[in-house]
Formats: structure tokens, sequence, C-alpha cells
């Protein structure tokens, strides 16, 4: 058989307090689609949210577990620093600035970063979320067929002694947004950014484990005593959108990460169906990684590991997908069939979300 290689990213899901709240934020400020509400399947007065695209492709989903009770986390080694949503270009990150601001979310950037442009936002949580143009990509400073040979540093205007802030801070969208409107639309998961402090077993990780590619070495361009590695699915021609995992990395014994809200609980990897879910799970067992059973999510069958530094990391098929219980996504509460019995106990043990 060949080489195993994800297609990208599947989900990622973070940890917050109040889903009404974080509904707010990602539906209505974000204007993603709220793909599926379902409970907790081990803590059913709980919500489980996810927001994706329309069609509630992988690549495009976050997912949310509500804790209501549970401290904030911190991101650190074996964690995530944040999740970069896609646009499409300058103008229409501007037109985010704007209206994020206007909305009372305090915004940074728009900062070049060589490969795209970005603004950084948290989320009513605490979870630092990035908002990164398309382009225009990795083939800047290396040959599209040779992307991730060398160290590449950036110019001493990318790094914060060489900025612009006051111009930076300045630059936004001159008319007000009424709401998002159809060009804005975010385009999924562009990069996901954690932080390890061993890159040497990360790229091992990466590599061998999920088949990606390093498509870039550079430097953090906040921090420039920190390498800054990128990886994905890469085959000498292209890089797949939707599959751009990075780290930052830190000194050994670095601070580690702490589970809880406002932190990203796991990341999840596609596999494209469950025949390839079994081939994934002796792959990484045949790597000496200790692999869960498969399991069924409902919506996808998943198998769990952690790599070296403690990140949690999913495997999950692309198959069945959210509309196995309802054609029009995310209408109504949904549980699993071992839980229906219990619906309506279930239900009024919710807050409403609306
Ligand atoms: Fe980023
Ligand atoms: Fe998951």
């Amino acid at each position: 058989m060949s080489q195993l290689i994800t297609t990208g990213f599947h989900h990622v899901t973070l940890v917050c307090r109040d889903a009404r709240q974080t509904m707010r934020f990602y539906r209505d400020i974000l204007g993603l689609t709220m793909v599926k509400v379902t409970v907790n399947f081990d803590r059913t007065d709980t919500y489980h949210l996810y927001f994706g695209n329309e069609a509630g492709a992988p690549g495009s989903l976050l997912t949310f577990f509500e804790w209501p009770a549970a401290m904030r986390g911190r991101y650190g080694v074996g964690g995530i620093h944040h999740v970069a949503l896609g646009t499409r270009d300058d103008d229409t990150l501007l037109m985010w600035k704007r209206w994020l601001t206007d909305n009372g979310v305090r915004v940074t950037g728009p900062y070049d970063r060589g490969y795209f442009t970005s603004i950084y936002f948290t989320d009513p949580d605490g979870q630092v979320i990035e908002i990164a143009t398309d382009g225009p990509g990795f083939q800047i400073d290396e040959p599209i067929n040779a992307l991730g040979r060398d160290l590449m540093v950036p110019p001493p205007s990318r790094f914060p002694e060489g900025r612009d802030e006051e111009a930076i801070r300045a630059k936004t969208w001159l008319e007000p947004i009424a709401a998002p409107v159809e060009a804005m639309r975010l385009h999924g998961i562009h990069h996901i950014t954690g932080m390890t402090d061993d890159l040497d077993a990360a790229h091992d990780f990466y590599t061998r484990a999920l088949g990606l590619n390093l498509v870039k070495m550079s430097l953090n361009q906040d921090d420039p005593d920190t390498k800054h590695y990128f990886w994905a699915n890469y085959d000498g021609k292209t890089v797949r959108y939707g599959s751009d995992f990075t780290l930052f990395g830190w000194r050994p014994s670095s601070p580690k990460a702490r589970e809880g809200v406002g932190q990203t609980h796991h990341v999840a990897w596609r596999a494209n169906d469950e025949d390839e879910l079994n081939v994934w799970r002796e792959h990484l067992l045949g790597l000496g990684y200790n692999v869960t059973e498969v399991r069924d999510r409902k919506y996808f069958k998943s198998i769990y590991l952690r790599t070296h530094d403690g990140l949690l990391i999913e495997i999950a098929t692309d198959p069945p997908g959210f509309r196995v219980d309802e054609t029009e996504l995310g209408a109504a509460v949904q549980l699993p069939p071992w839980l229906e019995e219990q619906r309506d106990e279930i239900l009024a043990g919710l807050r409403p979300l609306v």
C-alpha cells in the first residue's frame, strides 16, 4: 500500500463556558453555519456545538464542548496557540477587521506574514483566532517544487522592531459593514498553530505518522528567537488547502498547555472512509503509538492518540457526515440512538440556546 497521507483537517474541538455566547460569536459575528447541535455524549447536560460551512464539510468544522464550571485553559507545549480561518484577500481581511471592531471585538493586525496577511482576536473565552488571507502562499521565497528545504529568515520589516505598529493599528475598512457580505465568507481552517519543545520529534510525527511534508522552516515573526515550522499535504506541486499545521519551537522544559475553557481540546485529521481508518490505526500502532479503538461519533468514526508532547490527535472519517439525521443542518438538538429514549429528560436539563 502506498504511504498514508491525510488530506487535511477534519475538525478542531475547543472548550467554551457558555454555548449561547459561543453561538452568538461563531454564528452571528463570524458568520459560520451552525452545522449541528448535540450534547456531550459523556455529559448530557452540556452542549456539543459544531460550526462550519453550509455543507458541514470536513476542514471547515470548529466544534465546542461546553464546560460551564471548568477553569480557564492555557496555551503551552502540547497545546494550540491559535486557529486560523481563511479569507479571500487583503480587502476582505480589512472588512473583517472593521466588522469585528464595530462589534466590540479587539483586533490586532493586519500583519504581513509574507505567505499570507493576518488579523488576530480572541473569542469570548480567550481562544486566539486568526483570519488569514488565502495567498500569496509558500512559494514566495522558495520554488514550489522545493518548499521547506532551508530556513527562511523574514525581512526585518516583519519583526516587532521593524513594524510600524501605529500604521498597522490605523488600517481598516473605511465603510462600516452592515453584515458580513458573501465575499467575506470564511473558507474553513487555513492553518492551526501549536507549540512544542521538540521540533525534531514533531517533524517525525507529522511526516511519518500523518504523511505530511515540511513546507516552510522560518522564524516566529512575533518572537524572532523562536523557530516556526509549517507542515502540510504537499506533493511537490501543490500545498493542499486546509492541511497546514504549524508549530512554534519553544525551549525544552517550557510550560505545558493546560486543558480548559478557551483552549483547544484536540485536532482531528481526515481519513477517507472506515476502511482507511482501520489502516491508519494499524499504521499508527506499528509506529508505536497508543491508539484507541475505533469510536462511533455518529457523524464520523474516529481513533485517538497523543503526540510526544501531549497534544490529543483524532483521525476521523469523512462519511457519513452531518446530514445523517437532519437535512437542514443545526435545526434541532440531535441525540445518538442510545440517548434518544432520554430525550425529554436531556432537553429539560439543557439551557435553551435562544
Ligand atoms: Fe497563524
Ligand atoms: Fe473530535
